[in-house]
């Protein structure tokens, strides 16, 4: 049976992107808006520094804007952070949540990121909350049992199909070429639709899973047509228009 989820293909810029990148973003943009928003819903996660220029730039069109992380708190004394009532500002809908990098590289834990992804609901903006295992635990066979737990603890009560999204992505296959066999991904994802369906009835049966690590325009269709796979979350191939409409287009 098709899904009657409309896809999302969400690109997370990292620690990449200038003013002088602008006109990449704009020929997404309108290639986006001209041919391929009747198929999947898109948007682009850029660094702080340019969700406002994105967000208003004159050729935006329907592709969204949405911000790699944001703080716990609404306002206050934390040097260095930034909000999600300031991300909703500048004119994002979304905010990445959990991300591995942010686990690894800042040490948050599954308790933080749900706190986050609260912060983001109460911003008014979609939380894109972010699982997956690591090498060490797929080689373990513990595959499902650590998403498992990431799903429990960092995905609050509370989620809808409208204010979350989760993003399935193997640490080992981000940013590596390295993807999952197909029968991996459609184990995981049916695994995460059932455990969404358990807790949260019929509003995780709705939300959307995105599948992200190392999709390409080579490799996207066979992701995307994965049952319970409703989009991508896409990191390198979505700095380049060329590569990230080519895994829009791939969309069935
Ligand atoms: P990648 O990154 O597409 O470069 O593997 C995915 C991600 O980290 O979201």
């Amino acid at each position: 049976m098709m899904s009657s989820i409309k896809p999302l293909i969400a690109g997370n810029w990292k620690m990449n992107g200038l003013r002088s990148d602008m006109d990449e973003f704009a020929a997404m943009a309108q290639g986006y808006s001209s041919e391929l928003a009747g198929k999947a819903d898109a948007m682009i996660c850029p660094p702080f520094t340019l969700i406002a220029a994105l967000a208003n730039h004159p050729d935006r069109g329907a592709l969204a804007v949405g911000a790699q992380d944001c703080h716990t708190a609404s306002s206050g004394a934390h040097t260095g952070d930034i909000s999600g009532g300031m991300i909703a500002d500048c004119g994002a809908k979304a905010v990445i949540v959990g991300h591995s990098e942010r686990r690894q590289d800042h040490g948050e834990t599954d308790a933080l990121v749900a706190e986050k992804a609260k912060a983001v609901w109460d911003a008014g903006l979609t939380a894109i909350i972010c699982v997956g295992e690591t090498e060490a635990e797929r080689r373990g066979g513990t595959t499902l049992a650590a998403v498992e737990q990431q799903l429990s603890g960092s995905v609050p009560q509370g989620a809808t199909a409208q204010n979350s999204v989760i993003a399935y992505e193997p640490v080992w296959a981000i940013g590596t070429g390295l993807t999952p066999g197909i029968d991996d991904v459609a184990e995981v994802h049916g695994f995460m639709r059932s455990f969404l369906a358990n807790n949260l009835g019929g509003e995780g049966t709705a939300m959307r899973l995105l599948y992200g690590g190392s999709v390409k325009p080579g490799n996207a269709a066979e992701l995307m047509a994965v049952p319970h796979v409703n989009g991508a979350l896409v990191g390198g191939a979505s700095l380049k228009a060329t590569d990230f409409l080519g895994i829009i287009r791939a969309v069935s």
